[in-house]
C-alpha cells in the first residue's frame, strides 16, 4: 500500500487480544496477505466498504448473500482478523477483502469514487465527553469518506448509544457531501431489511438496548 505521507495515524482502540490459536496464526501468516487490498489495483465491479468489521459477523454474512460484489474490511484488532478469516475460510468465500488495520490510512490511499457501498456498525462510542474527539465519525473522517464513495451509494451507520446517535446526525447533516434518507422514524428505529446482526450489536440487544441504523447518499 502506499505509504501515508503525513504523520502516523493515532490509533486509540485494542489491536492485542487474547492469543491466537494456532490456525489463526496460520490464517494470519498466509491467507490474509492474499486478502490484503492493494488500493493501487482493485478489483472491477462493485465494492462494499465495511470500516470496524469487529469479528466479521456482518461482513462474511453481506459477502454470501452477495457474491457479486467485493466486500472490503478493515479491522486493527487483531483477534477479530483472525474471527474473520476463519468465517472467510469455513465458508469459502472468494469475494471478501481484509485490511488488518486502520481504515483511514487505506482511505487516504484508495482512488476517489471507488465505493459503491459503505457500513459503519456500532463504532467504539468514547462515552467520555473528554474522548468524544476520539470517535470515528468526525470532519477528518467524513472528508475522507466522501472522496472514496460514489456519488449516490449509501453509507450506512448503525449505534446503539444515543449520544453518539446524536452526534453522527449532526455531523453528517452538517457535511455537505452527504444526504439523510429517512422519512419516518421507522427508518432508523428498525433493522434494515438487508442488515446482518453483529456481536456488539447482539450483547446490546441483550442489554436491553435498541440500535439505531441512519442511511445516508452520497451526493452527487
Ligand atoms: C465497538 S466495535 C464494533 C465491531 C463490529 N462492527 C460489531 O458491531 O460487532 C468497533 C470496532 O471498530 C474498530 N475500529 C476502531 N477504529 C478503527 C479504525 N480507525 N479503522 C478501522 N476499524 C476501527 C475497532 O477495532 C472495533 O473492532
Amino acid at each position: 500500500m502506499s505509504a501515508s505521507k503525513g504523520p502516523p495515524f493515532r490509533f486509540y482502540g485494542r489491536r492485542q487480544g487474547k492469543k491466537q490459536s494456532r490456525r489463526q496464526n496460520d490464517l494470519l501468516a498466509e491467507l490474509l496477505p492474499r486478502l490484503t487490498p492493494d488500493p493501487d489495483h482493485l478489483p472491477d465491479g462493485d465494492i462494499w466498504l465495511e470500516i470496524g468489521c469487529g469479528g466479521g459477523e456482518h461482513i462474511v454474512s453481506q459477502a454470501a448473500a452477495n457474491p457479486d460484489v467485493t466486500l472490503l474490511g478493515c479491522e486493527p484488532f487483531l483477534e477479530g482478523v483472525a474471527k474473520t478469516l476463519t468465517e472467510i475460510e469455513e465458508r469459502d468465500l472468494h469475494n471478501v477483502l481484509l485490511h488488518g488495520d486502520d481504515a483511514r490510512p487505506l482511505l487516504e490511499a484508495m482512488p476517489e469514487a471507488c465505493i459503491a457501498r459503505t457500513f459503519i456498525l456500532f463504532p467504539d462510542p468514547w462515552p467520555k465527553t473528554r474522548h468524544n474527539k476520539r470517535r470515528f465519525i468526525n470532519p477528518e473522517n467524513l472528508d475522507r469518506l466522501a472522496r472514496v464513495i460514489r456519488p449516490g451509494a449509501g453509507l450506512r451507520i448503525g449505534t446503539d448509544h444515543m449520544d453518539y446517535a446524536r452526534w453522527i446526525l449532526r455531523h453528517l447533516l452538517d457535511h455537505p457531501a452527504f444526504e439523510w434518507t429517512a422519512e419516518r422514524a421507522d427508518d432508523w428505529r428498525q433493522s434494515p431489511a438487508d442488515h446482518f446482526e453483529t456481536r456488539y450489536e447482539r450483547k446490546a440487544r441483550d442489554k436491553g438496548d435498541r440500535p439505531v441504523f441512519f442511511e445516508f447518499v452520497r451526493r452527487a
